[in-house]
């Protein structure tokens, strides 16, 4: 469904603030940087403005402005960026971003935060609807703890008159918890002729953006209050608070996938980035971060305690315990525990990296097993092979990474070394404990190992008295005692 926002409203341009410094974060990075599920403050309001088809998106940039611009340039690309020098307050941003726009721009302008990433697509397209045809309107929302907020004062009809900031209210002002949540959207024309008439004095020695609806009313403009939910307009300005609006974030997407048909047992264990795609019916066991990239397909079971980032899991798959990253589960494969699948992993249909397994860069081929303790390093294995316990694939030799190649219904022994780069034809075997150095051909038994000899009673001459030594001893009798009484 296209919103018919544009025909009714008219172009759109996006001001994204993000030049404060964020003071109580006590950080080097820049605050609308710091990430919840996995994504920078910033993008998370990117993301609910995009909907909105703006003709244009600016961020404006102070502290921090080279970290900033350069996250940006790599996740959106499309957004300008206008550097405020000094941060003379959120009217002074907005006044910098028109100048630096050149002409202003025709039709609307929507106000953001960039540390407040609560915000829904459905309060910006609520906000545009209602400043269509009149001066501006303004998101607000009813707090408990008002304090720090701009506060909405409304006359005796109820009509928005002005909003006034925490440090300039009088008592009965305070007293208001209905509070500007710092999101608008004015009539560009009318906010760049208020913007040249906004001052400094007040307590703060800042030019306010608040105060432009106040001259918008004194100037007879109407302007819209949109109340919404006080979560919404949440913003960051500390490492409390990011965790919080982390936590409400990481609500809303587990119960968007719950009522679109997956079990997610545990939502306050589950964390479920932005990006990642499931199918109705996969199920969801507690402690499972899914990230980046990542799919998964109807009637996967993903947990307990896995972190799957960038990887398709097709249907009918069951990981448990797992680090999966850059991988492909195959449909009916089944991983873990304690398994690690690293980039370049393909596990195809029915398909096993058992316990303790770690795979990189590697192929298994329909209903092949690694079942046990072993590593899996750039290679192709063949479909219907069994790759024994605690084999490795030697792939580095200081210098280089070198391949493997193992056939189709290969059996490898338990405790095998695949010293790459080499070939293991389809249908071989190798012994257990090989060290296989060369190739072995199809149908054929690798044997890589010494042969075993054992030096008779060597326990009873070179540990004589020891624990082992009477144990040998004891068992020697009674096996000499059974052997009188068998008649074999
Ligand atoms: C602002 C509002 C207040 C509202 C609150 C909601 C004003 C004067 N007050 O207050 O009514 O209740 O937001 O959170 O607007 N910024 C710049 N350049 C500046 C100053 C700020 O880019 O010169 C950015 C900040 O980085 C931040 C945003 O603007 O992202 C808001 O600035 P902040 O100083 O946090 O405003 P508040 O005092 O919270
Ligand atoms: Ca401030």
């Amino acid at each position: 469904m296209t919103i018919s926002q544009d025909s009714s409203a008219g172009p759109l341009t996006v001001v994204i603030l993000a030049a404060g410094m964020g003071t109580r974060m006590k950080s080097e990075t820049p605050k609308v940087l710091h990430r919840v599920l996995g994504e920078p403050l910033i993008e998370h309001v990117l993301r609910s403005a995009q909907p909105l088809e703006a003709q244009k998106t600016v961020v404006v940039v102070g502290h921090g402005r080279e970290q900033v611009i350069a996250q940006l340039a790599g996740t959106y690309p499309q957004v300008e960026t206008v550097i405020q020098e000094v941060q003379n307050g959120t009217g002074h941003a907005v006044a910098v971003t028109l100048e630096h726009l050149g002409e202003t721009p025709d039709g609307a302008v929507l106000v953001l935060a960039g540390d407040a990433p609560l915000i829904t697509v459905g309060d910006l397209h609520d906000l545009v609807a209602a400043q269509a045809g009149v001066g501006a309107a303004v998101l607000t929302a009813h707090l408990d703890s008002p304090d720090g907020y701009g506060r909405i004062v409304r006359d005796s009809q109820g009509n928005l008159e002005a909003i006034v900031e925490h440090a300039d209210a009088t008592a009965a002002q305070l007293a208001l918890t209905e509070v500007n949540s710092g999101v608008y959207v004015f009539d560009a024309q009318l906010l760049a002729q208020a913007l040249s008439r906004v001052g400094t004095s007040n307590a703060q020695g800042e030019q306010y953006l608040t105060d432009v609806i106040g001259i918008l009313r004194e100037d007879g403009h109407t302007v819209r209050a949109v109340v919404t939910h006080a979560q919404n307009i949440l913003g960051v300005n500390d490492r409390q608070q990011l965790s919080h609006v982390g936590r409400i974030l990481r609500d809303r997407i587990v119960a968007k996938w719950q009522l679109s048909g997956v079990t997610i047992v545990d939502p306050q264990t589950t964390w479920i980035e932005a990006q990642v795609v499931i199918e109705p019916d996969a199920t969801i066991l507690p402690n499972v971060t899914l990230s980046g990239a990542t799919s998964i397909a109807t009637g996967v079971t993903i947990g307990p305690d896995c972190s799957i980032t960038d990887t398709r899991i097709d249907r009918e798959a069951h990981i448990v315990r797992t680090t999966a990253s850059g991988a492909v589960i195959g449909a009916h494969a089944t991983v873990g525990p304690y398994t690690y699948l690293r980039p370049g992993t393909v596990l195809g249909v029915g398909a096993k990296a058992g316990g303790f397994v770690e795979m990189k860069n590697a192929t298994l081929g329909d209903d092949a097993k690694v079942p046990h303790l072993s590593y899996v390093g750039d290679a192709s294995i063949g479909e219907g092979t069994n790759i024994g316990a605690a084999t490795i694939f030697v792939n580095y030799d200081g210098v280089d990474k070198h391949f493997t190649h193992v056939g189709k219904h290969v059996r490898i022994g338990s405790d095998t070394m695949l010293v790459a780069p080499v070939t293991v034809g389809d249908g071989a075997y190798t012994a257990a404990g090989s060290v296989i150095t060369e190739d072995v051909p199809a149908g054929a038994i690798g044997v890589a190992r010494s042969r075993q000899r054992n030096i008779i009673d060597w326990v009873l001459r070179r540990r004589p008295g020891s624990t082992s030594a009477q144990a040998a001893v004891a068992n020697s009798s009674s096996n000499n005692h059974s052997n009188e009484g068998s008649s074999t």
